[in-house]
């Protein structure tokens, strides 16, 4: 879709970008962000029957049958903030309401990124059985689900942050990922998406999917790779750039990598995968690059960084021996120049 030598400098609409143009944009070119397969949905209407019809819809939507321990729901709290109780620790990322909606509002982001889908991998037919490992809120899976009605679609995470009433071919699982999978059945389709954060050993969750596929499955990962990269001089001085470093130590450290994204066509290669298909694509900070694509993208990932990042901070600079008062006045500094169209950085995905 876009390679980093179209990641020009827009000189001339870089500031007055904002989302009240892309909403603007959109309104008139909706294949730029399409709700689904087509055109845009109608304005709805008032249902007289509303009674009626929701019983013949009863059968297609249902509460979750999955079945959780209540302690579970007892977060950890640290900070202000909420951490997942099962394998507490693991992940050190919060699941608080503030990062629901961030992860909702990223799943947007990853879906225009890659042109208004939830996958790369063609299907000819719905697979018939899906995984969606550490699903977060579940946004994807139950997207998957609903697009596609022969599927069964199953979503695991830490932590049961995920709604309860679900389209009938969606369900959900408190697991880790890194325990030994356990599944009945194998899966046609295994997806997972900014799982960067989550896994000591990324190749051996790569093996145990390979391990779990059936004959001719397919298995997308989505990932990030930091340190974010710069059009120009690197401003080495900037908080952005420092902030980078220093999350990309700090999260080794803690034992995982955000620079391992580079590794996953290796991990894919040795657990025996075959066909492998890989592609990139670039989320400039601001409007500063050129093009509507990247206009809206940087909307997106600017917006998602802001509500993120002193999330993502907190646990990861505090390792580094920042206080929670230095990590958050630290932040403020790089929002800044997450809002600095002068700053020409971008994350490739
Ligand atoms: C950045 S979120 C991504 C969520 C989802 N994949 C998406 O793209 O919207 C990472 C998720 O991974 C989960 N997670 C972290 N470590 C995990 C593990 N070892 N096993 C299962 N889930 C894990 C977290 O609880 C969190 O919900």
């Amino acid at each position: 879709m876009a390679d980093s030598s179209s990641l020009s400098r827009d000189r001339d609409d870089a500031t007055s970008f904002s989302w009240a143009s892309t909403r603007t944009a959109v309104e008139q070119d909706p294949s730029l962000l399409s709700w689904g397969s087509g055109s845009q949905p109608s304005v709805p209407s008032v249902d007289d029957d509303a009674q009626t019809e929701t019983r013949s819809i009863s059968g297609s939507v249902r509460s979750s049958t999955m079945s959780i321990d209540s302690s579970l729901y007892h977060f950890v709290e640290e900070n202000g903030r909420t951490y997942h109780r099962y394998k507490e620790g693991r992940y050190f990322l919060p699941n608080d309401a503030a990062e629901q909606e961030r992860l909702d509002l990223q799943h947007q982001l990853f879906t225009v990124a890659i042109g208004n889908k939830l996958n790369i991998t063609p299907f000819s037919h719905d697979p018939l059985r899906v995984l969606d490992i550490a699903t977060g809120t579940g946004i994807w899976a139950i997207e998957f689900a609903v697009q596609h009605p022969g599927s069964q679609v199953l979503g695991t995470d830490l932590s049961p942050i995920q709604p309860q009433f679900l389209p009938e071919n969606c369900r959900f699982e408190i697991d880790d990922a890194e325990d030994e999978w356990a599944f009945s059945e194998p899966f046609d389709f295994i997806h997972g998406r900014a799982l960067m954060s989550c896994f000591n050993d990324p190749a051996a969750v790569v093996r145990q999917a390979f391990a779990n596929l059936a004959p001719g499955g397919v298995m997308e990962f989505q990932d990030a790779l930091f340190p974010m990269s710069y059009v120009g001089d690197t401003p080495v001085d900037s908080a952005l750039y420092r902030w980078n470093e220093m999350m990309v130590e700090g999260v080794t450290r803690l034992g995982r990598s955000w620079s391992n994204v580079k590794n996953y066509r290796r991990y894919f290669e040795e657990a025996g995968f075959e066909d492998i298909v890989e592609k990139r694509f670039y989320w400039p900070t601001s409007p500063w690059a050129k093009g509507l694509y990247f206009k809206l993208v940087a909307a997106y990932f600017q917006e998602d960084m802001l509500a993120g990042i002193e999330g993502m901070s907190l646990k990861v600079l505090g390792g580094l021996g920042m206080s929670t008062d230095e990590v958050k006045g630290f932040v403020e500094e790089v929002k800044r120049d997450f809002r600095d169209t002068s700053v020409h950085a971008y994350l490739t995905v």
